[in-house]
């Protein structure tokens, strides 16, 4: 049966980073929702061009927009996979449609894990993020940082800033996610499948803190 984990957590709490290394590091499909959509404009498809002006404020994009993208991926993933869901579901209408998709797929949600991290990790987190525009590698000036200043690791492009990491639209996705997205932690609470991870340590630690609730 495809089994789904779904990770919450802050922006910057590094779902990203966490489900990238679960998935280099087994059979997980990695699936993210802020990465496809960037995609989706990078490539200037319909999804693109609905999706940008929100995403350029730090707002959701409309919710059919990521639920014709869930839904055509849970259609196309094999009958077996295992799906970590990073960005998605992003409030409850989100979180009712993928209970719908995964009852039309066959499929269920295994857990959903929530990244805890204080706001002020959050911040240094966002503050000092890198990403490769051409590979999609992401680092941190500090925590995370390339062999060679300012190049990816993974194919020798320049590193950039993502465009929603600027100040002011850091703070309108840390209001948006704690007016939409948090209560889903709630959501979760009472299906029993959620469970909590301290991931305000290095990145070892949290993928190992994840694993664990992944398997509990
Ligand atoms: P999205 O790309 O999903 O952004 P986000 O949720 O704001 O999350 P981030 O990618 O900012 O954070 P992350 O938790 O993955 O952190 P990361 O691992 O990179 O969405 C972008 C936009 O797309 C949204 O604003 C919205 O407009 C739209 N969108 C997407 N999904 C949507 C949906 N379902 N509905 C509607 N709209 C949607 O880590 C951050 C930094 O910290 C990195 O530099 C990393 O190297 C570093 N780091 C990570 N973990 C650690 C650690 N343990 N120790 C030290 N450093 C660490």
């Amino acid at each position: 049966m495809m089994k789904i984990f779904v990770f919450l957590g802050a922006p910057g709490a590094g779902k990203g980073t966490v489900a990238s290394r679960i998935a280099e590091q087994g059979d997980a499909l990695h699936v993210s929702t802020g990465a496809m959509l960037r995609e989706a404009v990078k490539n200037g498809t319909p999804a693109g061009l609905a999706a940008k002006s929100y995403m350029d404020k730090g707002a959701l994009v409309p919710d059919p927009v990521l639920l014709d993208m869930i839904g055509e991926l849970l259609a196309d993933a094999p009958a077996d996979a295992e799906l970590l869901f990073d960005g998605f579901p992003r409030n409850e209408t989100q979180a009712e449609q993928l209970e719908a998709l995964v009852r039309k797929h066959g499929a269920t949600v295994a857990r959903a894990i929530c990244l805890d991290v204080p706001e002020t990790v959050v911040l240094r987190r966002l503050g000092g993020r890198r990403v490769c525009p051409v590979c999609g590698m992401v680092f941190h000036v500090e925590t995370l940082p390339p062999k060679q200043a300012g190049v990816c690791d993974g194919c020798g492009n320049p590193l950039a800033i993502r465009d929603d990491d600027k100040p002011e639209t850091i703070k309108r996705r840390l209001e948006v996610y704690a007016a939409k997205t948090e209560p889903l932690i709630a959501w979760y609470e009472k299906t029993g499948k959620l469970r909590h991870v301290d991931a305000s340590g290095e990145v070892d630690a949290s993928v190992a803190l994840v694993r664990d609730a992944m398997a509990d």
